[in-house]
């Protein structure tokens, strides 16, 4: 294990099983005390937002706070990249200033250019391909209801976008089973499930990307899903909510189907009646307040060890 320090962290990819399971342990560990050591003192991060946000941003601000750190939200359009400064000058100049950038943008290319240029750690706060922060979080709650991860299985009902990408590739290293149910043609990145299925085999832990709902959802131990129309894809509303409801969204009768006991996880913000009927959301089943949470420990866990 190279050290986490100074890292980027653009997608689980570039995060081997162990550095998973650290951050994991390191989180679990912080969401116990107290206080948090000053890992941040008198450092400032960049928080970079080019869409909206109100867990990724106030569990970053928050944890960079606690960690004794000084957070900058920065709104893209508030500033000269909305304008056209390109991405690399801004990197340059934002590396005067900061020791860590979060950026949630819309091309996950301009997340790679940002941390090609950048000398300080960037983090992927969200963007078209990847929520890396999130699966930490989401894993973070699965231990906690579950006990462990190896031998679990998550079924993810709904769209095949960022969160499904990172859930799969989590899911993978960190041996949970994984069966994505979507309709056809609104799949996961086909680079991501090809890079889950090679994790998969070295963890032992199946992945399945099926049409059926039923059949993921049949023996899981949780039931995942997330908005039809991601951020951006606003245009394409009508069309998408026709090809999944009512056959994808999660009700109480889809998720009779899972194992008595399993939870039922939602990255937020959620659409009641849209992927997820309210009585889901609501239902003592329902881990999303905690998964929710899980953000602010997880952020706080991943800056201490990257910074
Ligand atoms: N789950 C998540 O990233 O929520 P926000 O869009 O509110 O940050
Ligand atoms: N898939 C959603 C996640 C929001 C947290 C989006 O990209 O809008």
């Amino acid at each position: 294990m190279a050290g986490l320090k100074g890292r980027d962290i653009l997608s689980l990819v570039e995060l081997s099983p162990r550095e998973i399971d650290l951050i994991l342990k390191r989180s679990s560990l912080l969401a116990r005390r107290r206080t948090v050591p000053q890992k941040l003192k008198g450092k400032a991060v960049a928080l970079i937002f080019q869409k909206p946000s109100t867990r990724t941003r106030v569990s970053f601000e928050t944890a960079v706070a606690q960690l004794g750190g000084h957070p900058v939200y920065l709104s893209w359009n508030e500033m000269q990249l909305g304008r056209g400064e390109t991405i690399s000058d801004t990197a340059k100049v934002l590396d005067r200033y900061v020791k860590a950038i979060m950026a949630r943008v819309y091309s996950h290319d301009d997340l790679v250019v940002l941390a090609e240029t950048a000398d300080a750690p960037v983090i992927n706060g969200l963007s078209d391909k990847h929520h890396p922060c999130q699966i930490l979080a989401d894993l973070l709650t699965l231990i906690q209801y579950k006990k462990r991860l190896k031998g679990l299985k998550l079924a993810y009902v709904g769209d095949g976008n960022n969160v499904c990408n990172s859930l799969l590739i989590g899911c993978a290293k960190t041996g949970v089973n994984i069966a994505v149910a979507r309709p056809p043609g609104y799949g996961p990145d086909p680079e991501a499930v090809k890079y889950a299925e090679e994790a998969a085999a070295r963890s032992g832990a199946s992945i399945s990307i099926v049409e059926d709902p039923k059949e993921a959802v049949r023996g899981a131990d949780a039931v995942y899903t997330d908005t039809f129309v991601s951020m951006g894809m606003e245009k394409e509303k009508e069309t998408r909510l026709s090809a999944f409801i009512p056959k994808y969204q999660v009700t109480r009768t889809l998720l009779s189907h899972a194992k008595p006991g399993a939870i039922f996880l939602h990255c937020l913000p959620a659409h009641r009646g849209e992927e997820v009927t309210a009585d889901v959301i609501d239902d003592a089943q329902s881990a999303v307040w905690d998964e929710a949470e899980n953000r602010l420990h997880t952020a706080r866990g991943l800056l201490s060890l990257i910074m």
